[in-house]
């Protein structure tokens, strides 16, 4: 069967990484989470002890910093400076870092590069802010995955506890919303719904659910071409 690319957009917490992991597996396609790559800036600067409103000094790190992805029996690993932080970038703390350092166009222009190069081959299922609308404007799917941000606060409450992490319910929700208006109200490639993207939302919906409508909307984009 023919390959396609296919974006799947959305905020923090909708679901985005456990569909296009599923979806991976099901179409044989490869995932490519971008949130880690902007995870592992965040880490970077975090780590320096460095303000994520920090450009300048952020921007000197940019210069100095080697980040390599690489799929290994179909999981992601993040590569920073040689370590694996695959890991560690999943930290709660630093979701606000790579949310800050997401806006910086630079920050943005060389994670692009590599998350472009990345799909060249196609069968590639990319999720993250800007897929549909930045990074792959002519992939032929594109699903705009959404939900209730306490649905979202919910759902990140559960996988960081069963982590192992002591996190807080209203300060999770706190985040995400933060979260989101940076992620909105940023001045490049912001979070928003691509032309020709089909939004879910996912509030009141198995995952199961979700999975089957993108494999509906999958089928008939590949049927139809
Ligand atoms: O998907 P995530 O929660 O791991 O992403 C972390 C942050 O990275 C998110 O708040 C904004 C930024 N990000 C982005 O700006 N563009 C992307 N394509 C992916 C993530």
């Amino acid at each position: 069967m023919r390959k396609i690319n296919i974006a799947i957009d959305g905020p923090a917490g909708a679901g985005k990484s456990t569909i296009s992991k599923l979806l991976a597996k099901r179409l044989g396609y490869i995932h490519i989470d971008t949130g880690a790559m902007y995870r592992a800036i965040g880490l970077k600067v975090l780590s320096q002890d460095i303000k994520s409103d920090d450009v300048d000094r952020i921007l000197e790190i940019l210069n100095h910093i080697e980040i390599e992805v690489k799929l290994v029996d179909g999981n992601q690993l993040v590569f920073l400076d040689g370590e694996d932080v695959t890991e560690k970038i999943r930290q709660p703390n630093v979701s606000m870092y790579a949310s800050d350092v997401s806006k910086i166009k630079e920050v943005r222009q060389r994670l692009v590069k590599i998350q472009q190069e990345l799909a060249k081959q196609k069968g590639v299922i990319m999720d993250g802010r800007d897929i549909g609308t930045h990074v792959l404007p002519d992939a032929e799917l594109k699903i705009f995955l959404t939900a209730t941000p306490e649905e979202r606060a919910k759902r990140r409450f559960l996988e960081l506890k069963e982590k192992g992490y002591d996190v807080d319910y209203y300060e999770l929700l706190d985040e995400i919303k933060q979260r989101d208006l940076n992620d909105m109200t940023r001045e490049f490639a912001p979070l928003r719904v691509a032309e020709d993207a089909v939004v879910i939302d996912s509030t009141n919906l198995t995952i199961e659910e979700v999975l089957e409508k993108v494999l509906e909307l999958f089928n008939k984009v590949v049927r139809n071409a």
